[in-house]
């Protein structure tokens, strides 16, 4: 056992990648080439989600790491029971992955940079308002910056934290790890997609695995992306298997 916890990553059932690639990207509907208004559309807990897009900066584009992490949470809710959980999102951009978890019942905190905020609550109100237990409250959480301030660690206590394609060549590696640490305690689970592009930044994941105990859950080389499910390394703690399920 101890000699399992020592072990960095394991691979649990990971699927045949080329079946499972598909069915995410199946989710993506293509719109009718006559509308009023430009979205995309994806399909989740049985409903269609329309996604605004710009093409301005990263935040407002719908990356393939979202669809990966939604089609795992709503195929897997037998696991993973979102109902009344409380769900924080870093780097939600356009919000499909917030969207996905209010939907199947979460209390989530949805946060980006200040100028990704409009569109993302537009896009989580469209979406959510009618349909969900708990509207997604958006909020800015520029990483590594007034942690404590606006996020104490006595009071926002998660039970999942998400997190879809923040890893690539920005300058903020440090303050990303340094806002896992902050938001995490010893039961949340994070669920984090992977996008591997060059070698400097997957040395993250590296990095993420001295603090964290990391599980490989899906491993997709066609899509270049893994999903894994994470959990703070606590000194002296001799199990990571308490999801909040
Ligand atoms: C590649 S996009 C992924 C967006 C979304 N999670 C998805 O998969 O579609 C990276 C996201 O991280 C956000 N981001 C980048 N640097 C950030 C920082 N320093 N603090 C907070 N968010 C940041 C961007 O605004 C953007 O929304």
């Amino acid at each position: 056992m101890e000699q399992e916890l020592a072990e960095e990553t394991e691979t649990q059932e990971v699927t045949p990648d080329a079946e499972l690639a598909a069915a995410i990207m199946k989710r993506h509907l293509r719109p009718s080439l006559i509308k009023s208004e430009a979205w995309e559309g994806y399909m989740f807990s049985d409903l269609e989600i329309k996604i605004k897009e710009s093409t301005d900066c990263y935040g407002a584009v719908l990356w393939p790491s979202a669809m990966v992490l939604c089609h795992f949470l709503e195929t897997n809710q037998e696991n993973y029971n979102l109902v009344d959980k409380k769900v924080i999102e870093i780097g939600a951009g356009t919000g499909l992955v917030t969207i996905v978890c209010s939907l199947l019942g979460a209390k989530v905190t949805s946060t980006d940079l200040p100028d990704i905020l409009g569109n993302l609550r537009y896009n989580c109100s469209r979406n959510t308002r009618g349909r969900c237990r708990y509207e997604p409250h958006v909020t800015e959480l520029t990483w590594g910056q007034q942690l404590e301030e606006r996020f104490p660690r006595a009071s926002c206590r998660y039970d999942y934290l998400m997190a879809a394609d923040v890893v690539y060549s920005h300058p903020y590696l440090n303050e990303l790890m340094e806002t896992f640490e902050h938001l995490c305690s010893e039961d949340t689970v994070i669920f984090w997609t992977m996008r591997f592009r060059m070698d400097p930044e997957n040395r993250f994941v590296d990095r993420f695995r001295a603090r964290f105990h990391l599980e490989e859950l899906y491993d997709l080389p066609s899509l270049h992306i893994k999903l894994y499910r994470a959990q703070k390394k606590v000194s002296g703690s001799k199990s990571h298997s308490g999801a909040a399920a």
